[in-house]
């Protein structure tokens, strides 16, 4: 039985949520393997709305065992109120498992993030603001608090002091604001040690077992391959691995255990905060799109930036994931356009480029070359066929799938878990 990977091919907020869900209704374990509260993944259930931050989708299904893996940096103050909410909405949480090697995100470096991003002004990157980048940057400098240290007292006191020893220096002197109490910082973290306690694994041991006695085990991304550290548009990006090879890293499974890298693609292309969107429509078409597809930052709340389908992108993150299906999200909101212009390739500086340029100076550059294809007017939302879509939506479909070289094996036409086409099973 499969280890199976979900990511996101473009800027994030591709639908990962839903697809997640979705395949989690056959899954053992659904898995968190990057990324942390910046990300915001949504699941609709006969019409009750969820956003997850922190908990993996696969938390609303009966016989999912959910998991946040060792490359997950966590807040523990949104972990504990993401529990508390869905528990108040009759949701049981209680299999939830934590990496002891997962790193958390200690109140200082919120603090820092948002100091960041005011001192670089109009040269910021629009991050979330929740600390993400200074617990990686910790993390990479051996600096950072593992989950493990809440048991340790002594350890974990240690740790943050000679944390804040480097960063009160750059709180006072650079940012001006006041400096941060270490021992209070630690009060805070051990605060969450005993509810941790119950939930802490040796994620790859648990994971590998599974995968041993035949269980299916879901990864699920935060982010997008767009935002990779990696192979993302740096320094546009988040500051952890969104792409396949995360999944393994982010929680000690070996990559001869995954059997399928499924990619989640928007019909369109969204992206939230700064950097390069050759597709983006800053016009009354974007604004529509934004309109049409309730593209508004779940985790911010900000607007997001909207344009037509980037085939450049999602051949891109085939290669990068090695994708083995995409799903693609929203083709519902596509309906009611005259022609769907797709982006087949790029103009920079007069040189067609097929595929992503080798610089970002380049891909700054970068002028969409477009393929216009027909639109529909039907209503799509009650499809559950593909032979029942509107000819011209195959053949989008079908045109995606082949400038992606990747077959697309499930369309979404509604935010409900119901509102899906099923092509091809992606846990077989
Ligand atoms: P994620 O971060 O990749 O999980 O995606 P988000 O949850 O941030 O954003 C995707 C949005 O699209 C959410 O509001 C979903 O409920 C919604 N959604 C997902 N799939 C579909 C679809 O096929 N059609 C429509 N209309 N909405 C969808
Ligand atoms: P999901 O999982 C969209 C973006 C931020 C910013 C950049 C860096 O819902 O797809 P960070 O706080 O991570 O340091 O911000 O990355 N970003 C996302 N954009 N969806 C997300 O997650 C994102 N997570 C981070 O807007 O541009
Ligand atoms: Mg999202």
């Amino acid at each position: 039985m499969p280890g199976v990977v979900v990511v996101g091919t473009q800027w994030g907020d591709e639908g990962k949520g839903k697809a997640t869900d979705q395949l989690g209704q056959n899954v053992d374990y659904v898995v968190k393997f990057n990324g942390g509260n910046n990300a915001g993944h949504t699941v609709v259930i006969d019409g009750e709305k969820f956003a997850f931050h922190l908990l993996p989708a696969g938390v609303l299904t009966e016989g999912v065992t959910p998991v946040i893996g060792n490359g997950v940096v966590i807040d523990l103050e949104v972990l504990f109120s993401e529990i508390e909410e869905i528990t108040s909405r009759g949701k049981d949480a209680s299999k939830l498992l934590i990496s002891a090697n997962a790193h958390v995100i200690p109140s200082y470096n919120r603090v820092l993030d948002q100091a960041t991003e005011r001192f670089l002004g109009s040269r910021q990157l629009g991050t979330t603001g929740r600390g993400i980048g200074p617990t990686y940057a910790d993390k990479m400098n051996r600096i950072g608090i593992r989950v493990q240290d809440l048991f340790d007292e002594s350890i974990l006191r240690q740790k943050v002091h000679s944390a804040l020893d480097q960063k009160n220096g750059l709180l006072t002197k650079i940012f001006k604001r006041d400096a941060i109490d270490p021992d209070a910082v630690a009060d805070e973290l051990l605060s969450y040690a005993e509810r941790v306690r119950p939930m802490v694994v040796d994620c790859s041991t648990l994971l590998n077992k599974a995968l041993d006695e035949g269980k299916t085990v879901l990864f699920e991304a935060g982010q997008a391959t767009m935002l990779d550290i990696d192979h993302g548009t740096y320094p546009f990006v988040t500051s952890s691995n969104p792409t396949a090879g995360g999944a393994c890293t982010g929680t000690g499974v070996g990559p001869t255990r995954i059997n399928r890298v499924v990619g989640v693609v928007k019909a369109y292309t969204t992206r939230v905060g700064e950097g390069p969107f050759p597709t983006e429509l800053n016009d009354e078409m974007g604004e529509r799109l934004r309109a049409e597809g309730g593209e508004y930052g779940v985790t911010t709340g900000r607007a997001r930036r909207c344009g037509w389908h980037d085939a450049v992108v999602t051949r891109y993150a085939a290669r990068v994931n090695g994708l083995t299906d995409l799903v693609m999200t929203k083709l519902d909101v596509l309906t009611g356009h005259d022609t769907i212009p797709v982006c087949v390739a790029y103009d920079v500086d007069g040189v067609r480029w097929d595929e992503m340029p080798l610089t970002q100076s380049d891909f700054h550059h970068a002028k969409p070359i477009y393929e216009q294809l027909p639109g529909w007017s039907e209503d799509i939302t009650g499809v559950r066929k593909f032979e029942d879509l509107p000819l011209n939506a195959q053949r989008y479909v079908e045109r995606i799938e082949q400038l992606a070289g990747v077959r697309i094996s499930a369309i979404g036409v509604g935010a409900g878990r119901e509102a899906t086409i099923t092509r091809h099973s992606l846990v077989d």
